[in-house]
């Protein structure tokens, strides 16, 4: 297994280009179902994660092409990829894919849309927490799909259609906005979504639906309505760049101090985040190509954060935001409210000498002087680059262990911060 090796120390200064965002992109992706034409999305990011959910809408029958090319720091990537669903080959999400990789649940909406029956494997629980499926059970069922739950899996029918309906989310979850979203589409009638996730990539797919064909209103608000189409075209798509990648690099520059430009980030897409960081002490300014962020050798400020959903501040940086506050003057106080475990990273950071305290949701940080480089896991996506945050400010080697988790979210991420000085490099095995 590949490692990860840093030599803390480094101020950073250059370029870092912001990749497409990935969770744009699997939800994206997963709309190619709803349609027998060609569904092309322009920026796709490469990584492990659109790897393997290309695998499994294969075995449905999507096929899949790349073209066009971006150019980065000299090498060519990929950066359009073609979907095309001509006919769906089988309704069923076997236990092996689906357990991979949560997001590959949500394509019971399209199937069960278009195909009129899908069969999709229960995820399981995750590092993070249990992350049930009962609102997208209780979701699809309110747009007349007959589920049960039998053996692992849950088996959805609905022979005549889906129907629209009014739904109250009890709770705000992206992925269950995702999937009635996309499953009301082509649905007969209007379906009204109240209490709907208002994130980004919720927008983004919403234009996608909308550019298809769909009838799609309110997203980016906690009411959606949809008017049910009786097919959906193919159509040219753009993913928006990644937030949760330029919020990453934004508190890399924060901890390390230096100055850099995150190319093509957009600061509307993670504000509060932004004034979080403004906050510690980090000047951060928007201009034309991106978002420049900037500190001096003054030290970071200690600020208390609590997770929401959007537009508060996101669950995907409260690794890395804590990662900073370890080496901030004087003690933060970081409460997680939506993933009831997404504290891993505690005693990872401990071992590089932070020091953390938890009391049940909250995490009580005292922020050092000095973090001395160790042997660290990576115990998910989020949490492992929050170790590399950390390691870039201690003294002397971090190696990073399990780095298939930064694969599955970070494109080129070694790459991107030794372009701007860091010294940090990939061990194969
Ligand atoms: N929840 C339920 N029942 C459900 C669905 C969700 O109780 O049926 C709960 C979850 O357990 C959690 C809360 O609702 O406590 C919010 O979960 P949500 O459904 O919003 O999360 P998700 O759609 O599974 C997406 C991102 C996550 C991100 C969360 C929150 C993708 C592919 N994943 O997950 O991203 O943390 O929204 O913003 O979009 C990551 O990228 O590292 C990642 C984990």
């Amino acid at each position: 297994m590949d490692r990860i090796s840093i030599i803390g120390g480094q101020e950073l200064h250059g370029t870092i280009p912001i990749s497409g965002a990935k969770n744009a992109a699997l939800p994206l992706m997963i709309a190619s179902l709803l349609t027998d034409e060609t569904l092309s999305l322009v920026n796709m990011p490469n990584l492990a994660d659109v790897e393997l959910l290309t695998r499994i809408l294969g075995n449905h029958g999507v096929d899949y092409s790349v073209n066009g090319r971006r150019e980065e720091q000299g090498v060519l990537y990929p950066r359009t990829y073609n979907f095309h669903a001509s006919s769906i080959v089988d309704t069923t999400a076997p236990y092996e894919l689906v357990s991979k990789m949560r997001a590959s649940f949500w394509v019971i909406g399209p199937l069960l849309a278009r195909c009129g029956e899908a069969r999709v494997s229960l995820p399981g629980g995750c590092a993070i927490g249990t992350r049930p499926v009962d609102l997208f059970i209780e979701g699809l069922r309110a747009l007349g799909a007959e589920i049960e739950i039998d053996r692992g899996y849950a088996k959805a029918r609905a022979p005549k259609g889906l129907i629209g309906n009014r739904y109250v989310f009890p709770k705000v979850s992206v992925g269950a906005t995702h999937v009635l979203m996309m499953a009301a589409s082509l649905a007969k009638g209007e379906t009204v979504l109240e209490n709907a996730a208002r994130e980004p990539e919720i927008v983004n797919l919403a234009d996608c639906l909308n550019a298809m064909g769909a009838r799609v209103s309110g997203a980016g608000t906690s009411t959606i309505a949809i008017e049910g189409v009786a097919s959906l075209s193919g159509t040219t798509h753009e993913i928006i760049p990644d937030r949760i990648e330029t919020g990453t690099y934004a508190m890399a520059v924060a901890m390390t101090g230096g100055d850099v430009l995150l190319e093509g980030a957009r600061p509307e897409l993670l504000q509060s985040a932004l004034d979080t960081l403004a906050q510690t002490g980090v000047e951060i300014i928007p201009v034309n190509s991106g978002i420049r962020v900037r500190r001096n050798g003054a030290g970071i400020s200690a600020v208390d954060i609590t997770t929401e959903p959007f537009p508060g501040f996101p669950t995907d940086l409260q690794a890395q935001f804590m990662g900073l506050m370890t080496r901030a003057k004087g003690r933060s106080r970081i409460t997680e409210n939506i993933f009831e475990n997404r504290f891993m990273h505690v005693q990872e950071l401990a071992r590089l000498g932070a020091r953390i305290q938890l009391s049940g949701q909250t995490a009580v940080v005292d922020g050092v002087e000095t973090l001395h480089g160790a042997e660290v896991m990576a115990t998910d996506l989020r949490a492992s680059v929050s170790l590399v945050i950390a390691g870039l400010a201690a003294e002397g080697e971090t190696v990073v262990h399990r780095v298939y988790h930064l694969d599955r979210g970070f494109e080129r991420l070694e790459e991107k911060l030794s372009g701007c000085g860091a010294t940090i490099r990939r061990l194969s095995s």
